[in-house]
């Protein structure tokens, strides 16, 4: 004879033994490195949406996936169990600080089977709810999923957003210009004198074409003077700073190089 209390304790146990049996998982998973085993499975609850993984111990050193810009990303469930128990349909909630205190609802966009009857493994797309920002974990653009099946198994994840994790325009300190190198004085102006049209004709359009000729040529001669110049001035500077490299700031040859290269770049 059964009385109803032992029915129902023995219902209960009977229960417990199926789902301790049953597992699945998601991964990457928060607190897991290499491969998830069935051990890792966790059985999240309201108050302990991670089940028993240390969510600031393990939010930086955890594989992070990466949310695509419309805030989508992708996991993969795995099961140990067929049937429900080992159920790969899951439900989302996602906290946006990654501490693991504040979970709203995330959409799973593409889910896993239900009732699987075997093992294996099934992708799973959420999509985070919409202007979710992530700002948890040291690098301030984590955040933190937390998955339950169908069977009351599951664990968090953690999500790290595209557009935080490039820096959109990430102005990395743009590099110091590079020092002007004296303007290039070239002054010898490419003499436009025109050069005589040569449908003048006689002599005084000959000497015209003549005179230009020559004055192009002189043009060109203070150009290649300017230009040697230049390279001088250039070479000088670079002396004053080689020697001012090799001398402390601040000491008298110091100034005096930084004098000389002051002229020098007057001279430039
Ligand atoms: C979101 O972006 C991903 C990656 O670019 C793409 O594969 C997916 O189809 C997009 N989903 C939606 C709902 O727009
Ligand atoms: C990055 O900067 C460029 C130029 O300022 C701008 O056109 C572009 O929209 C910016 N992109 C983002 C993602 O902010």
């Amino acid at each position: 004879m059964f009385s109803k209390s032992a029915v129902a304790v023995a219902a209960v146990l009977l229960g417990f033994s199926l789902q301790a049996h049953a597992h699945a998982g998601v991964t990457p998973a928060l607190g897991v490195t290499g491969t998830f085993a069935r051990s890792n499975v966790q059985r999240p609850s309201q108050a302990k949406p991670c089940g028993n993984i240390n969510i600031a111990q393990n939010i930086d050193s955890s594989t992070a996936i990466t949310a695509a810009a419309n805030g989508t990303f992708a996991a993969t469930i795995t099961n140990f169990n067929a049937g429900v128990d080992g159920s790969r349909q899951v439900t989302a909630q996602i906290d946006p600080t990654g501490t693991g205190q504040s979970f709203t609802a995330a959409t799973v966009l593409q889910n896993g089977d239900k009732n699987p009857t075997s093992t294996g493994s099934q992708q799973l797309v959420v999509e985070m709810p919409a202007g979710t920002t992530c700002t948890g974990g040291a690098t301030g653009d984590k955040c933190l999923v937390s998955f339950v099946t169908a069977g009351g198994f599951g664990n968090c994840a953690v999500v790290q957003s595209a557009t935080a994790a490039t820096g959109g325009n990430a102005t990395a300190g743009t590099a110091g210009t590079a020092g002007t190198a004296g303007t290039a004085a070239g002054t010898g102006t490419t003499s436009t004198a025109a050069a005589g049209t040569k449908k003048g004709k006689g002599k005084k359009a000959k000497a015209a074409a003549a005179a230009a000729k020559a004055k192009q040529a002189q043009a060109a001669q203070a150009q290649a003077q300017a230009a040697q110049a230049q390279a001088q001035v250039a070479k000088l500077q670079n002396k004053v700073k080689q020697a001012r490299d090799i001398n402390a700031v601040g000491s008298r040859a110091a100034r005096a190089l930084r004098r000389a290269q002051e002229a020098a770049d007057d001279m430039a």
